[in-house]
């Protein structure tokens, strides 16, 4: 099976269901322990799915947008959630997905990227997004990105997962999820592509190089007990 993980994300049931909800609605409660978000703020989720998160920050926020590789999921977002002012989706082109200063915004206070990076093919794609998301990023603008697999071990991801679905309420859909048929379309496609993993030190050494500051979070923000958190300042004066 040839399938990429672009085209993974592609199928529209990839993320259908409550867990997904659930998981965001998690998310957005530990985020606001972590970052204010205002009136004065323009939004951006980078992988931002069928837009659960950013849907419900939008509210706080002058402006939001989500921005995704696959279609399906732009298409579902964009029409669930119509109805919220300010809130708009965009397409990220799935040959070149790190260009999101060539979406149509600028300014941007605060980028979330939440469980996308695994998905990246290399450290270096993941050193080129931070690049390009400083082009759109007004002065104080922190990029959080949630979700990392960090110091990886699948067993102890697997251990994490399920631990802190019993933090989130989500551990009983986390399990069947685990365990399920679409989770094996998932391990074949990993077999293939493996997921992108690094050290915190990786990290420290992406951010250093482009004079960024970083500080990794302790909060449990996704529910997958051990994720890491990185918030990186987009101008050298933030984080
Ligand atoms: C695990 S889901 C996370 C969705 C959302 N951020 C959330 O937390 O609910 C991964 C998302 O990343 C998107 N994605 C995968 N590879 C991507 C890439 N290279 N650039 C942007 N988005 C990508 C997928 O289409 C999918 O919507």
């Amino acid at each position: 099976m040839a399938i990429n993980w672009v085209e993974y994300w592609n199928r529209q049931s990839s993320m259908a269901g409550a867990l997904w909800q659930a998981q965001a609605a998690f998310f957005v409660r530990q985020i606001q322990k972590e970052l204010a978000f205002g009136p004065q703020d323009v939004l951006l989720d980078i992988g931002c799915g069928n837009g659960h998160v950013i849907a419900a920050l939008a509210p706080l926020a002058r402006e939001a947008h989500g921005a995704d590789t696959s279609e399906s999921s732009v298409q579902n977002a964009s029409k669930r959630y119509a109805h919220i002012p300010g809130l708009r989706f965009h397409k990220l082109d799935p040959s070149d997905y790190l260009a999101v200063d060539a979406l149509p915004l600028a300014g941007v206070t605060r980028m979330l990227c939440v469980s996308v990076v695994q998905y990246y093919k290399s450290l270096d794609e993941l050193a080129l997004l931070i690049a390009r998301a400083k082009k759109i990023a007004a002065p104080g603008c922190v990029l959080l990105l949630a979700d990392l697999l960090t110091d990886y071990n699948l067993y102890k991801d697997i251990a994490g997962v399920l631990l802190g679905g019993v933090q989130s309420g989500t551990f009983f859909a986390k399990l069947r999820e685990v365990f399920s048929g679409s989770h094996s379309l998932y391990a074949r496609i990993r077999a293939n592509n493996p997921v992108l993993t690094m050290t915190r030190r990786d990290l420290e050494n992406i951010c250093a190089a482009q004079g960024l500051p970083l500080r990794f979070l302790s909060r449990n923000l996704t529910g997958n007990l051990f994720r890491a958190h990185a918030l990186i300042g987009l101008n050298s004066d933030s984080a």
